[in-house]
């Protein structure tokens, strides 16, 4: 019987609390008959990226932007990313509110994408996580005042997952159902 032809995908991310990369985990586990590769977007992955049959990039806000880093290797490997079967996914805690929690909808996916060299087929945004716990005295208190702003928890003893993980789910199926 011929060997299967081993398919790869690289997941290319940032995180600071980890949620995307939990988030990422989760899309990983429809990638049945891939070789995940992890890779900080601070790093470069072993492959040129159009060697991988999927690329998802991945990263969160915060203060209201994506990292530096995500804008550095846009601009470096933009037509590659154009040339791989890659998507991005965005994190962020606005995408908890209904009409802010689609690429087309959210504030901060729309003025990236306004921005961005690459423009990808496939894109989301996700509700990421509070986790008071892991702040320090300073973030803590900008979450809370930008918490107080938008009608969300202030209840610092209590981490709060936002993620709706059915409609990452439903990314995951996009992402792999494609050619
Ligand atoms: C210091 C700080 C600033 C943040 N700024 C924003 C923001 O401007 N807008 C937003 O929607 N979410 C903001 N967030 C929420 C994060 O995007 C959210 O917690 C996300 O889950 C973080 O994902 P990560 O753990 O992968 O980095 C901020 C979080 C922190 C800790």
């Amino acid at each position: 019987m011929p060997a299967l032809k081993q398919r790869h995908l690289l997941v290319w991310y940032a995180t600071h609390e980890g949620q995307t990369r939990k988030i990422a985990e989760y899309i990983c586990q429809q990638a049945q008959g891939y070789v995940v590769e992890w890779c900080l977007l601070n790093e470069t992955p072993s492959r040129q990226l159009e060697q991988y049959d999927r690329v998802l990039v991945a990263a969160s806000i915060r203060y209201g932007r994506f990292p530096a880093v995500l804008r550095r290797q846009v601009s470096v490997h933009h037509e590659s990313l154009t040339r791989a079967q890659a998507a991005f996914i965005g994190v962020c805690l606005t995408a908890r509110k209904p009409g802010k929690d689609t690429a087309a909808t959210n504030p901060y996916l729309r003025k990236w994408l306004r921005a961005s060299q690459w423009q990808p087929s496939l894109c989301a945004v996700f509700a990421g996580a509070l986790r008071y716990s892991r702040y320090n005295t300073w973030q803590r208190s900008i979450i809370q005042l930008i918490m107080w702003m938008t009608g969300g928890s202030r209840d610092t003893s209590q981490d709060i997952e936002y993620t709706n993980w059915a409609s990452v789910d439903e990314f995951a199926t996009a992402f792999f159902a494609r050619k």
